[in-house]
């Protein structure tokens, strides 16, 4: 091995010249701060050291959802770029179109025109921008306020900052003053009722909030409702009445209704995109990222229906005034393509659907342990596991405690073999083509892992 690739040398380097996102510095510059991966295949990565894990969180909740090392997905990027590997977006490319006419035929309803971004947080900046201008050009310039759902994480850009939060973890609170006109409204999740209410008793009032706050603020001034259709973390469904409730809201104040299907997309739950859980439900704005071409290269998508579309058919005022330079960029638009296309060919939703429930099944095992509490799933490769002090009371962790039971999750995790965001509640997202026998591997291995931290911890 070269001089300059031990840990050692690397991790210097990456000390003094790569700025990490998202790990403070002091976690990053102690011992375990970090590792470096240098191979990946199926659902396993290997690391610098020479360590294999299985993943747990497809790399970042959902972007690997075909595993690692696809010749076909690299042998469609490598064409390409032997073939043309870039033109500005405005001259279009053969894969950017095929790209486009896919799409328009896996989503649903009149959503059809697809605008490109190189990631997710791009692909939630344009919604926001095209909703804003629809409004604009539908004559109601007032109509400029947003309306989102819950505690969400939309990217970190100030539009997409300003449309979501992620506190106290990822606190937008330094960047302030941050988009004007953003109301929140309370979250679908009956678990965990953001209203205290119980359902179906509660008469849907999440639902009903959307409706009051355009009351209040008036509905010429809201132009868009925007959440993420499954919120990640939570594993369940919103009732069944919320969506189509809220397109019904949405409707009557000519709201646009736009879902970030980022997380719950292509395949997570068991379907191509979330929405599709409700039956003829259709937003007018979907936002898709991540697994688009699984990570092999940058890519978002804002997808939006004809009729909203439709209002920017005209000249040069009626153009949307957005773009980026790598928007539609072939490579990445060639890979994603073939990613489609595996999905298809290897009935990756079946798979997702299949072993969803069988994960979802399996960690039922795990509730011998009396820090097991509620676990979340059955829809797709999307599970959830949360850990209390005592399952029987429900009693949760102090912050303390919980401070304690994660380092040690993470851990052990890490030394039993599997890699992901060991947090609680612990996150399950594997690559949709996970099996059987990895699963067993992954529940066994939590199993092994929940009983060492009970007895360190000594809650038995
Ligand atoms: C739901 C959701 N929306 C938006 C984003 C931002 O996407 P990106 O990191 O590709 O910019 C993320 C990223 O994790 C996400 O989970």
């Amino acid at each position: 091995m070269a001089k300059e690739e031990t840990f050692e040398d690397l991790r210097q380097l990456t000390l003094d010249h790569t700025w990490v996102p998202a790990r403070p510095w002091n976690v990053l510059n102690g011992p375990d701060g970090f590792n470096i991966f240098t191979e990946g295949k199926g659902c396993r990565i290997t690391d610098i050291h020479g360590k294999t894990y299985l993943d747990i969180f497809s790399a970042l909740g959902n972007v690997c959802s075909l595993g690692y090392g696809r010749k076909e997905i690299a042998d469609a990027a490598y064409e390409q770029m032997m073939k043309l590997h870039f033109m500005p977006t405005h001259e279009l490319n053969i894969p950017q179109i095929k790209l486009s006419k896919k799409l328009a035929d896996l989503t649903p309803g009149s959503l059809s025109m697809v605008f490109y971004a190189s990631s997710g947080t791009e692909a939630i900046e344009s919604a926001i921008k095209i909703a804003r201008k629809y409004q604009v050009l539908s004559g109601k310039p007032k109509k400029y306020k947003m309306i989102v759902g819950g505690h969400r994480y939309h990217g970190s850009t100030y539009g997409a900052m300003s449309v979501g939060s992620r506190k106290p973890h990822f606190s937008w609170e330094d960047y302030e003053p941050l988009l004007p006109g953003v109301i929140s409204v309370p979250s679908p999740y009956c678990h965990r009722c953001d209203l205290g209410l119980k359902y179906p008793d509660c008469n849907i009032q999440c639902a009903r909030e959307i409706e009051r706050v355009i009351e209040q603020e008036g509905p010429d001034t809201v132009a868009s409702f925007l959440d993420v259709t499954i919120a990640t973390g939570y594993s369940t469904l919103p009732p069944p009445e919320y969506w189509p409730m809220v397109r019904a809201i949405c409707d009557k104040y000519n709201v646009l209704l736009i879902l970030d299907e980022i997380m719950m997309s292509l395949g997570r739950t068991g379907k191509w995109f979330g929405f599709e859980h409700w039956d003829g439900f259709v937003p007018d704005i979907i936002v898709l990222a991540k697994s688009l071409a699984n990570g092999a290269v940058p890519l978002g998508a804002t997808i939006v229906t004809r009729e909203v579309a439709q209002k920017f058919e005209g000249g040069l005022r009626e153009m949307l005034n957005h773009s980026y330079t790598f928007l539609g960029h072939p490579v990445a638009c060639a890979a994603a393509l073939v990613t489609l296309e595996i999905m298809e060919k290897e009935k990756v939703i079946e798979n997702s659907r299949a072993m969803g429930t069988y994960l979802f099944e399996s960690l039922s095992t795990l509730r011998k342990h009396r820090t097991v509490g509620e676990i979340r799933g059955g829809l797709g490769l999307d599970c959830t596991v949360e850990f209390v002090k005592n399952q029987e009371t429900g009693e949760k962790f102090s912050p303390e405690e919980n401070k304690k039971f994660m380092a040690l999750l993470k851990k052990k995790i890490r030394q039993a073999g599997f890699w992901g965001a060991a947090g609680n509640p612990l996150k399950l997202l594997p690559p949709l083509v996970i099996n059987k026998d990895e699963i067993d591997e992954l529940v066994e291995g939590l199993d092994k892992v929940t009983g060492e931290i009970a007895r360190e911890l000594a809650i038995t």
